[in-house]
């Protein structure tokens, strides 16, 4: 039986006598920004080092040993589950983690074929025309950093990321070259994937644990 669970590679990050309970801490791991999390019960907990509302670093926001709260505008997220506490509708990219011989690893998803069917991707389905590929445009530049994948289904257009997506009216009206209101994109979109958050200056697509 085929796992569901995504390959992965272990990238050794810090010491486990370089980050005590209670504390969270930036960290790289292959150019990745990653916020290392160390909850009680010493459950470590590794996430994106970025807000899913405006991409602020997370790691310079505080942890009070149960929330991880954003200093940009006070968003905040369960530290163990990376869940959304306010707003609820929000979730952290997370990582997978692992101590062996007293180091903690972070597992980075590998890109193969075989993985990419079985990553959660989230994000719009739409028609092939001039909103596909604005839509496509805008979409790369409001999630930089996450890998892309577009699959052309014979007159439909997967524009899909891994477990959250974003895209902004400000860089839609860019691509597109002309003003757009955000909630007139409904009947461009066939579908999507995920559950999707919308408002006047963006639309979220992510992933619920
Ligand atoms: Fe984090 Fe706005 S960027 S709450």
């Amino acid at each position: 039986m085929m796992s569901d669970t995504p390959a992965v590679n272990w990238v050794e990050v810090i010491s486990c006598d370089d980050i005590w309970e209670g504390e969270m801490l930036a960290v790289e791991a292959d150019g990745k920004k990653v916020l290392l999390v160390h909850c009680p019960n010493d459950k470590l907990r590794a996430y994106q080092d970025k807000c899913p509302h405006q991409r602020m670093a997370l790691s310079e926001g505080k942890f009070d040993g149960q929330a991880i709260t954003c200093c940009a505008h006070l968003w905040q997220f369960d530290a163990a589950t990376g869940k959304g506490i306010n707003p609820e509708s929000s979730q952290l990219f997370s990582y997978a983690v692992k101590v062996e011989d007293n180091l903690i690893y972070i597992g980075l998803p590998q890109k193969s074929k075989e993985n990419i069917m079985s990553t959660k991707l989230v994000g719009p389905v739409v028609r092939d025309n001039e909103m596909a590929e604005a839509l496509i445009a805008a979409i790369e530049q409001d999630n930089p950093d996450v890998e892309l994948y577009v699959d052309d289904r014979g007159g439909y257009i997967r524009i899909h990321t891994e477990q959250y997506c974003r895209v902004t009216r400000k860089s839609l009206e860019a691509a597109l070259g002309r003003s757009f209101p955000l909630s007139q994109i409904e009947p461009a979109l066939a579908t999507f994937a995920g559950r999707i958050r919308s408002g006047d200056e963006e639309i979220v697509w992510y992933l619920e644990n």
